[in-house]
């Protein structure tokens, strides 16, 4: 009799499966504690970029113009161009689309906010970089499924800039 699991049973596995999967572990790790970066406009605007040929290899996933910015605390290191980047370093990759309008190639709606923040603790899988992205900029909207696959594979071998592409000009 009653070999079935009882109901509160049933509740601890599944919360434990829960927390597995919060931990990370058994596969891949949703970085959801990733927080939207509010306030990213105010900080340093690193460079900008537009990407409009569809022959571009970049053009499927970053077609558009797209600014980066560095929070305060990842300026200075980016500034030196080298060193490892201190842990809440937080980089934005904000990607609005391009139009054409009359020659000139002005801002669209946004497509994507992508981001990588520093923990060099918590994010030791990928270069000590927390990845996540926001469809249309939308903080509910979070896009990033496998932070390697889907990011970190790319930024891998700018290994001597901490897996960062951006450089800083004068
Ligand atoms: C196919 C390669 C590729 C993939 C995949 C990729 N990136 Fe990048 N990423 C780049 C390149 C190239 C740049 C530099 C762009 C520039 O110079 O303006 C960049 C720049 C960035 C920056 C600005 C800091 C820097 O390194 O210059 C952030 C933030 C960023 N990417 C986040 C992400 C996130 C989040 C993902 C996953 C959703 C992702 N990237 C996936 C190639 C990639």
């Amino acid at each position: 009799m009653n070999r079935k699991p009882t109901f509160p049973a049933l509740v601890v596995v599944a919360a434990l499966g829960l927390a597995l999967a919060a931990a990370g572990c058994g596969g891949a790790e949703p970085q959801t504690q990733i927080t939207y970066p509010e306030g990213y406009r105010n900080w340093a605007h690193v460079k900008s970029m537009v990407i409009h040929d569809p022959a571009h290899p970049l053009y499927e996933a970053f077609g558009g113009i797209h600014h980066v910015y560095v929070n305060p605390r990842g300026a200075e290191t980016l500034r030196r161009g080298s060193g490892t980047y201190p842990d809440g370093s937080v980089f934005v990759f904000d990607l609005l689309e391009a139009n054409l309008d009359g020659g000139a190639y002005v801002e669209g709606d946004r497509k994507v906010l992508a981001m990588m923040v520093k923990n060099a603790g918590r994010y030791g899988s990928t270069g000590g970089w927390g990845f996540e992205a926001f469809a249309g900029g939308d903080p509910a909207q979070r896009v990033v499924v496998d932070a390697a696959k889907d990011c970190f594979n790319c930024h891998a071998p700018q290994q001597a800039t901490d897996y960062v592409f951006s450089g800083w000009r004068k």
